[in-house]
């Protein structure tokens, strides 16, 4: 009996455990993304936009896949963040066949050209999906895909601890303000602007995700566009655009405001500021303090649009880079700015997203 029996205990106990550690590992039952490149991982593939980065040498520094519509050599901040919390990387939800998936980690429903407002990126570029366009596809998550699996309660219970990260604003400037194709500078002033656009996040972060049941966000700042090299002024490589850095000065600190106050106002809701404007101008001041060196030179050939060249051999090194094209940092960059958030203490307010994890 002994000698049948111990290695079948043996075995079962092993299985617990490995069972336990396994879930143990997962420190949030899902991601949930939304935003613009920073975070686009093939979503654009599907749409009508030349936008779109699914073509070498994006995702050079992928493993395996090579090129899906990221806007960088490698991973994403998405990425690595998912990474840290024991997830897979939230899919792009234009790709998956919901009918048939099953997988209940996060969906990914970025675009490159998104902005806060509906209008944002769409003159010259084609179909992207907004702000409103992504939470329509997060609302049919939420009421068509996810009830097959969960119960009501246990969905809240699910939504109420998945993590939602919202990385969106900069093309509301690059791609609409600050562009001759849109009206909106002369219909409001800068203060009038960040004002509305504030409005516009708050009630996308309020009256629908968290209506629907999200209740731990992640918000980025706007990204240092003026430290771009596609805006970086020539005479001085290596000091940022001013005038651009003070519109996204003016939005980030509202956004903090915005945030505290959302916090205040709804139950049982956590929000956290990602302050990465700060971070990329030290990046670029600085590149050797994060082991970096060069913060002034995309890596890739670009074109007009700031977009990598098509099949065009990149640097060789990336790792040392602060820019994969003129407007996207590269892997390295998004490694930083996703540690610091998700264990750091400073990047992430008022706590970091391991922290959050435990809420
Ligand atoms: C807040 O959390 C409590 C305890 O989990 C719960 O009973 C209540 O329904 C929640 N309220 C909202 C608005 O989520």
């Amino acid at each position: 009996m002994d000698r049948f029996f111990m290695p079948l205990v043996v075995l079962i106990v092993g299985v617990l455990f490995f069972c336990m550690v396994e879930s143990q590992a997962q420190l949030a039952p899902a991601l949930y993304v939304f935003g613009d490149s920073a975070v686009v991982s093939g979503n654009d593939n599907k749409l009508n936009t030349n936008g779109k980065a699914n073509y070498a040498p994006y995702g050079i520094d992928f493993p395996a896949a090579g090129p899906t519509g990221r806007a960088t050599n490698g991973f994403t901040i998405a990425d690595f963040v998912a990474k840290s919390l024991g997830l897979q990387s939230p899919r792009p939800f234009l790709v998956v066949n919901t009918r048939t998936d099953r997988s209940y980690e996060g969906f990914n429903y970025a675009s490159g050209l998104a902005g806060i407002r509906s209008e944002t990126g769409t003159a010259d570029h084609g179909v992207t999906l907004s702000m409103e366009k992504q939470i329509e596809l997060f609302r049919k998550t939420v009421e068509e895909y996810l009830p097959s699996h969960f119960g009501a309660a246990e969905l809240r219970k699910y939504l109420s601890k998945s993590i939602f990260l919202v990385i969106v604003g900069s093309n509301d400037y690059s791609h609409n303000y600050l562009s001759n194709q849109y009206k909106s500078s002369q219909i409001y002033d800068m203060k009038q602007f960040s004002d509305l656009l504030l409005d516009n996040l708050q009630s996308q972060l309020l009256d629908n995700l968290y209506h629907l049941g999200a209740r731990k966000f992640v918000v980025f700042e706007m990204d240092a566009m003026g430290c771009e090299p596609g805006f970086l002024e020539t005479v001085k490589p290596s000091k940022c655009g001013k005038r651009v850095n003070s519109y996204v000065e003016t939005y980030n600190h509202k956004l903090g405001v915005m945030l505290q106050r959302a916090a205040k106002s709804v139950r049982n809701a956590t929000f956290v500021l990602g302050k990465r404007y700060q971070l990329m101008n030290d990046l670029v001041a600085n590149p050797t303090r994060f082991g970096l060196r060069d913060s002034a030179n995309p890596c890739c050939s670009v074109s007009k649009s700031g977009l990598c060249v098509p099949n065009k051999a990149p640097c060789q090194d990336r790792k040392s880079r602060v820019f994969f094209d003129a407007i996207h940092p590269t892997e390295a960059v998004y490694k930083t700015i996703a540690a610091q958030c998700f264990n750091g203490d400073g990047l992430c307010v008022p706590m970091n997203i391991q922290q959050l994890t435990k809420k």
